[in-house]
Order: C-alpha cells, then sequence, then structure tokens
C-alpha cells in the first residue's frame, strides 16, 4: 500500500515538472509570437516606405531621361521592376487586412499563410477541390441528360453548381491574398457563372425551358469536361514549378518547364475556345428565344446576356493570356 502511494506520488511530482516545462515552452511560444507581430508591422511599414521611394525614383528617372544615357536610364527602370516585384512577393507572407468580400463573408479573419508550403498545400488543395466537384457534377450532368427529365433535379443541379461557384470565389480570393497571380477576370468569371447558375434556377417550369434544357446539359457535361483538362494542366504547372523552387536549378528545368507548359497549352486551348464558341452558341439561342412572342419569361434575357459576358471575357482573356506568354518566350529567346 505504501509502495503504491509512493509512486503516486512520484508519478505526481514528475506530473508537476512536466507542466512547468510545458508553461515555460507556452511563455516562449507567446513571446516570440509577440516578437513575430512587431518584425511583421516593422517590415510591412519598412515596405510601404521602400515602395513609395521607388515611385519616386521612377518619377526622377524619367524626368532626368534626357541626361542619363539610355543604357544607364533602362538599367535602372529594370532594377525598379524587379525591386517592386521583390516588395509584392515579401508582402505575400506578411498579414494584411481582407479586401471588401473576404470582409464581407469571412470578417476580420487573417486569411495569409506564412509559409511558401502552406501556400502550396491550400493551392493543391484548390485544385483537388475543384477536380472533386467537377467530377460530381460531370455525373449529375450526365444523369440529367440521359435518364431522368425531373425539374426538382436540375435544380438541385443548379444548386450545386450556386454554391460550387460562391465557394471559388472564396478560396481564390484567399489565394490571391497570398500572392497568387490569377487574373481578376478568372474570379469575377466565377461571380457571373454563380449568378447564371442561380437564374438558371428559378427560370420556370415551361415550353421554353423544355427546349434550352438539353443544350444547357450537354454544355454543362462539356464544362465540366473541359474543367478536368484544366486541372490536370494546372497541377502539372504546381507541381514542375514547386519542384524548381525546391531544387534551385536554371537555365534546363525551366526550359523543361516551359516545353511541358506549351505542349498542354497548345492540348487544351481548341478545346477551351470550343466551349468559348458554345458559350457564344447558347447566348444567341436564348436571345432568338427571348425575341418570341411566346416568351414571357425574364430569365431568358438575362441567361443570354450572362452568356455573351462569359463568352467575351474568357476568349479574349485567354487570347491575352496566351499572347503574354508568347511575348515572354520570344523575350527569353531574344536573351539567350
Ligand atoms: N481559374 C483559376 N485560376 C487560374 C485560371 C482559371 N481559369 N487561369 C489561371 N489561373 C491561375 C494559375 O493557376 C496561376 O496561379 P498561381 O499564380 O497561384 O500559380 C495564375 O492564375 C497565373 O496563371 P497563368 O500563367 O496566367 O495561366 P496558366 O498557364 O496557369 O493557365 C489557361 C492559362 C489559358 C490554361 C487558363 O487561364 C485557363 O484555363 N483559362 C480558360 C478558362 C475558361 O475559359 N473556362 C471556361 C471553359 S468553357
Amino acid at each position: 500500500m505504501s509502495q503504491s502511494l509512493a509512486d503516486v506520488l512520484l508519478q505526481w511530482e514528475r506530473l508537476e515538472e512536466e507542466y512547468h516545462n510545458i508553461q515555460e515552452t507556452h511563455r516562449m511560444y507567446l513571446q516570440k509570437l509577440d516578437e513575430i507581430s512587431k518584425l511583421q508591422k516593422s517590415c510591412f511599414s519598412a515596405i510601404c516606405l521602400q515602395r513609395t521611394k521607388l515611385q519616386e525614383m521612377s518619377s526622377n528617372v524619367k524626368k532626368c531621361s534626357k541626361v542619363l544615357s539610355k543604357e544607364n536610364s533602362l538599367e535602372m527602370k529594370d532594377k525598379i521592376k524587379m525591386q517592386t516585384n521583390a516588395l509584392l512577393e515579401m508582402e505575400a507572407f506578411l498579414p494584411r487586412k481582407n479586401g471588401l468580400y473576404l470582409s464581407l463573408v469571412l470578417g476580420n479573419v487573417n486569411v495569409t499563410l506564412l509559409s511558401k508550403q502552406l501556400k502550396f498545400a491550400y493551392k493543391d488543395e484548390y485544385e483537388k477541390f475543384k477536380l472533386y466537384l467537377t467530377f460530381v457534377l460531370l455525373l449529375f450532368s450526365f444523369i440529367c441528360y440521359f435518364f431522368v427529365s425531373y425539374r426538382f433535379l436540375d435544380a438541385l443541379l443548379n444548386f450545386l453548381l450556386v454554391w460550387y461557384y460562391c465557394t471559388l470565389t472564396i478560396r481564390e480570393s484567399i489565394l490571391i491574398t497570398n500572392g497568387s497571380r490569377i487574373k481578376g477576370w478568372w474570379v469575377f468569371h466565377h461571380y457571373i457563372s454563380a449568378f447564371l447558375s442561380g437564374v438558371m434556377l428559378t427560370w420556370p417550369d415551361g415550353n421554353l425551358y423544355k427546349v434550352f434544357r438539353n443544350q444547357f446539359l450537354a454544355y454543362s457535361l462539356y464544362q465540366s469536361f473541359v474543367q478536368c483538362l484544366q486541372c490536370y494542366y494546372q497541377s502539372g504547372c504546381l507541381y514542375r514549378l514547386r519542384a524548381l523552387g525546391e531544387r534551385h536549378n536554371m537555365d534546363l528545368t525551366v526550359e523543361g518547364f516551359q516545353s511541358w507548359m506549351w505542349k498542354g497549352l497548345t492540348f487544351l486551348l481548341p478545346f477551351l475556345f470550343f466551349g468559348h464558341f458554345w458559350q457564344l452558341f447558347n447566348s444567341l439561342s436564348l436571345f432568338r428565344m427571348a425575341r418570341l412572342p411566346v416568351c414571357t419569361e425574364w430569365q431568358v434575357l438575362v441567361c443570354s446576356l450572362s452568356f455573351f459576358i462569359l463568352f467575351m471575357g474568357n476568349f479574349f482573356t485567354t487570347l491575352a493570356v496566351v499572347h503574354q506568354k508568347l511575348k515572354k518566350r520570344n523575350q527569353k529567346t531574344k536573351i539567350l
């Protein structure tokens, strides 16, 4: 009995010791957090100050362009541009205030991820989320197109689409806060798609709805298929860029990445452009429908307009992205 009491007392002593150790570690942790928060603030204000100075310097270089030699002025402009980009990259690792949309949806919570690994993991999860949901949507559209013609199921599909696109806009805003270079149009494109699916959800089950239903479901099927290809391409880019970042291995691997990217892009582009023209076709079909005397539903014209905006934005942004990539490639080959 007395033996076991001694054991218990010994255990209690050890527990108390461990507890004190934990208290000490936690105290240190809070102290470091405090130090980090102070460092973040000083780093942020130093970046802001440096940015203003760079802007001033840029206008000074412009003013002195007549006095400076062409070479010097070009060199300085390049350096200013490089430093501005580097400051942007640094800023992606500092907490900052959420934009209007994130503040409205999430409130004032900090969404900045503080390490490269966390950023990569979040982007990777975003791509996987898109892929899994695309499979679900593909299956859903397939069932609605080939097997079940039931308005309630169509409404469920559109509801799922509204939820999917809204979630994407939130995730993309978080990605942008964390330094992603997603073009504004792709985020806006998801707002419009959410709106369009919402309008489709409210379209009453009349004759005109039945006429457009199959065309819309076939388009949804095709879009999900293209989305799978796009996810494959974008995950491929992500993994390859990450490997490059980790290995710091320059020319050869960068060229390897470029050639993989161009192969992927030239395979993907015809499918993308076909999808864009299908959006235009949807818009024109709905517009023709809206002009019929029997058409009383406002949804027809609104969907037609939404499809048209999607077509214009997607088509011209994709062209601009390809043009930008070609320009960069030509610049690189000139330097080599
Ligand atoms: N949705 C979400 N993110 C996108 C995106 C899109 N459509 N297009 C590009 N991005 C992201 C990239 O992942 C990258 O992110 P990161 O900075 O976090 O690494 C960033 O934007 C910059 O990408 P960029 O180099 O400009 O383009 P890309 O090579 O990744 O992709 C396209 C180019 C053309 C393949 C891509 O923009 C695309 O698929 N666009 C078409 C979308 C479309 O039309 N959909 C409807 C089909 S019917």
